[in-house]
């Protein structure tokens, strides 16, 4: 069983998927126990504690730099022995010090089909307000590695989402989530916990279920 740590911001939707698909037996061998959030106000903490789930705030303004703000985060990962990080609309930048500590152990859900939509500035509604203005007639979500460039790591899934002619960035973001962003990230954790992805470069293969 590995130890999952889930790094939030917000309103913890995602969160909640994967605390569901951990109940439901989706999420194979991997167990959620610890949930850290760089915000006081997300709704995520709620529901880190509706389900038992040790919570702590890390907010970047109680310390000196981004240095500091990884190693507290570091820290805290390793006392709760974590194999599996997952961000789950965490908005905090942190440092190299993370992902080196973490590597290819860091996997991130991005709300557009990566590489399009992403990068600096891309996050939350944002996101859904560009694909919206652009015109492209299908979206999605993507789960992939995190490295130390901004949504640049290994793609593992994606998943396209219809636009449709009378959306609204909520509308759309609603969708996405639904239609592909609950789905995917839960798939992801397990096939991770699984031991069934494979990085081979930029690429991520899928070993078959044994
Ligand atoms: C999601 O849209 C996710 O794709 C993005 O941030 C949002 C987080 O939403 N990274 P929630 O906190 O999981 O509801």
């Amino acid at each position: 069983m590995l130890n999952i740590a889930v790094l939030v911001s917000g309103g913890g939707t995602n969160l909640q998927a994967l605390i569901d698909a951990e109940k439901n037996g989706i999420l194979k061998n991997g167990h959620i126990k610890l949930v850290i959030s760089s915000s006081v106000d997300a709704y995520a903490l709620q529901r880190a504690r509706n389900n038992g789930i040790d919570s702590f705030v890390l907010t970047k303004k109680e310390y000196a730099n981004v240095d500091d703000y990884s190693d507290a985060l570091v820290k805290k990962l390793d006392e709760y022995s974590t194999d599996l990080v997952i961000l789950a609309g965490f908005l905090t930048i942190f440092s190299k010090k993370v992902t080196d500590a973490y590597k290819n152990k860091i996997i991130n859900i991005h709300p557009a089909l990566i590489p399009s939509f992403c990068g600096k500035g891309y996050y939350g509604l944002h996101v859904h307000e560009a694909v919206l203005a652009s015109g492209v007639k299908v979206t999605g979500a993507t789960v992939h590695f995190v490295t130390e460039e901004c949504d640049g790591g290994p793609i593992i899934l994606q998943k396209a989402v219809n636009v449709l002619d009378d959306d609204t960035p909520e509308t759309l973001q609603k969708r996405v989530m639904h239609e592909a962003e609950w789905k995917l990230l839960p798939e992801a954790a397990s096939l991770f916990c699984q031991g069934r992805l494979i990085i081979d470069g930029k690429k991520v293969h899928i070993k078959e279920e044994m």
